[in-house]
């Protein structure tokens, strides 16, 4: 049989597409010929798997190898191919049956010494295999229960080389049949029961996880900005089946799923540190793209802390994923998109010095503090509704014997808020007070006139802009929401103005 075919999977973005893989061996001087586009990683699999069938007792065919990659115009990148074009090769020399190999994908990066390592992006790419019609996909040992998410295939795990090949000649050997991945209940995050007072911060993340609004919080160190922002994501709603498995997709492409327990539940959270770098936070590297932290935050929260303190770049390159809910990465040989519809904290201290006691000891002149705030641009933070400014916290509320409400508690308003919500916009196609367009806040939600005479007010004296009025009403319907009004009112608009930092026109 010189002739050999298997299957494999490429991914772009999240979305994987199936490779078949070619494998001719012919008479003549012994050579290795890759054609179809393949990168530098998949070249190098020449070597890798040389090694791996030599360390399996299996010999490098003596042959003229031709392996062609196909569909052509695919590029294909990154080691996960391995497993495809060794067993090719196998099957065209005649070792393992090609019979064997019918409606099955292999998936696999080959370790030198014949073991099977685990990939990136095993998740997207069993579910291609499945809606490609493929019976049965064969995956590293160790993302098995990360390919048992898809329902519908047959999954086998093998953890090396010579196992896979005594499986497909039927022989006796260790391989690991896919059973249905156990949902474990996640570990409990930090929870709004330990934050001692700030009623308005607390009741900011209430507002902010109801209505899906950005948050900007303003404070002097210690008073419980980054506590808060932690708490963020623990008030959000589970998500449902379908972002569930679309959020457990892109954290498989970013390689960081637990093995044992693979399946995001929870809204993520990520904390880049202003000191990482741009790749790291929007999406990029070499072979597959890896996705950033916006993309591992899509559904959940993104919190940039001392959010001064990142590079200009960083936060210019927030801009576009915040309009559009994702992120294009442009490489070589095409791009790469990314879900990343994340919801955004921000935290500043007002001034560089990051004075504890916030105004009297500060030693910043107006123009430092100016320009510290100045450095989150305009454009970005037009995008956040909620401007809120912290104060520090009392003595006498840290030392008291108050007992806080817990995240819990919380998260039931915020689910019945949300629930409101997504009834009222159903017919905008929308779900989040956050989304609503200006347009649409002026036109169909339209408040009566008498109720906006307070807007209208600080809309004439200054204190207001155009923009800081659609952000309040925004917020306004939140509020509404969370109290189970049909629409907002006066004190809704009032509360909602209140939100905004203090001596801040927008
Ligand atoms: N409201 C609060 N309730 C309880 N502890 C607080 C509160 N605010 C601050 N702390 C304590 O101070 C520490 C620093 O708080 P942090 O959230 O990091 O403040 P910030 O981010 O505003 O500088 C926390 O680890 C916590 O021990
Ligand atoms: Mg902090
Ligand atoms: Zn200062």
């Amino acid at each position: 049989m010189p002739l050999a075919r298997t299957s494999s999977v490429g991914l772009v973005g999240l979305q994987g597409h199936l490779v078949e893989i070619e494998a001719d061996l012919s008479k003549g001087i012994p050579n290795f010929t890759m054609i179809g586009l393949p990168d530098t990683s998949v070249r190098e699999a020449r070597d890798r798997i040389r090694a791996a069938l030599v360390n399996s007792e299996q010999s490098w065919p003596r042959r003229r190898i031709t392996i062609n990659l196909s569909p052509a115009t695919l590029p294909k990148r990154g080691s996960g191919f391995d497993l495809a074009l060794a067993v090719a090769l196998l099957a065209a020399a005649g070792v393992v049956p090609a019979s064997a190999l019918g409606d099955t994908a292999l998936l696999g990066e080959l370790g030198l010494d014949g073991s099977v390592r685990p990939l990136r992006g095993v998740l997207p790419s069993v579910l291609a295999a499945q809606r490609a019609g493929l019976h049965r996909v064969i995956v590293p040992a160790d993302n098995l229960a990360e390919a048992c998410l898809v329902p519908k295939v047959d999954v086998v795990g093998v953890a090396s080389l010579a196992d896979l090949v005594g499986y497909l000649r039927g022989e006796q050997c260790r391989v690991f049949i896919g059973a249905v991945a156990e949902e474990r209940p996640p570990l409990p995050g930090p929870d709004l029961r330990d934050i001692v007072g700030q009623a308005q911060g607390r009741r900011a993340l209430e507002v902010a996880a109801a209505g899906g609004h950005h948050l900007y919080l303003q404070g002097p160190p210690g008073a419980g900005k980054t506590m808060l922002a932690e708490r963020l994501s623990g008030i959000l709603p589970r998500l449902d089946d379908d972002e569930a498995l679309e959020v457990t997709a892109i954290h498989s492409v970013a390689g960081v799923l637990p093995p044992d327990s693979p399946f995001v539940r929870r809204p993520p959270y990520e904390s880049p540190h202003h000191t990482s770098s741009t790749a790291s936070i929007v999406g990029g590297g070499s072979g597959i793209a890896r996705p950033g932290a916006i993309s591992r935050a899509h559904r959940g929260v993104l919190f940039l802390d001392e959010a001064p303190e990142f590079a200009s770049g960083v936060l210019d390159a927030l801009r576009q994923p915040l309009e559009s809910g994702q992120v294009t990465l442009h490489r070589s040989g095409g791009q790469a998109r990314y879900p990343a519809a994340f919801q955004l904290v921000l935290a500043a201290n007002p001034c560089p010095c990051a004075s504890p006691g916030g105004d009297q000891s500060c030693v910043c002149t107006s123009l430092t503090r100016r320009r510290y705030l100045g450095r989150l641009s305009g454009p970005l933070l037009d995008r956040v509704d909620l401007h809120v400014t912290l104060l520090p916290v009392t003595r006498q509320a840290l030392l008291g014997d108050g007992v806080a409400e817990a995240s819990v508690d919380v998260a039931q308003r915020v689910l019945a808020a949300r629930a409101a919500a997504a009834e009222r916009l159903a017919v905008d196609g929308l779900r989040r007070n956050a989304d609503i367009p200006g347009p649409a806040l002026r036109r169909r939600w339209r408040l009566a006139r008498s109720t906006m005479t307070g807007v209208e007010a600080a809309l004439d004296r200054g204190l207001l802009s155009a923009r800081g009025v659609d952000r309040v009403l925004r917020v306004a319907w939140t509020l509404a929401d969370l109290t189970g009004a049909a629409s907002p009112g006066r004190s809704e608009l009032d509360e909602a103005m209140g939100m905004r930092l203090r001596g801040y026109a927008a």
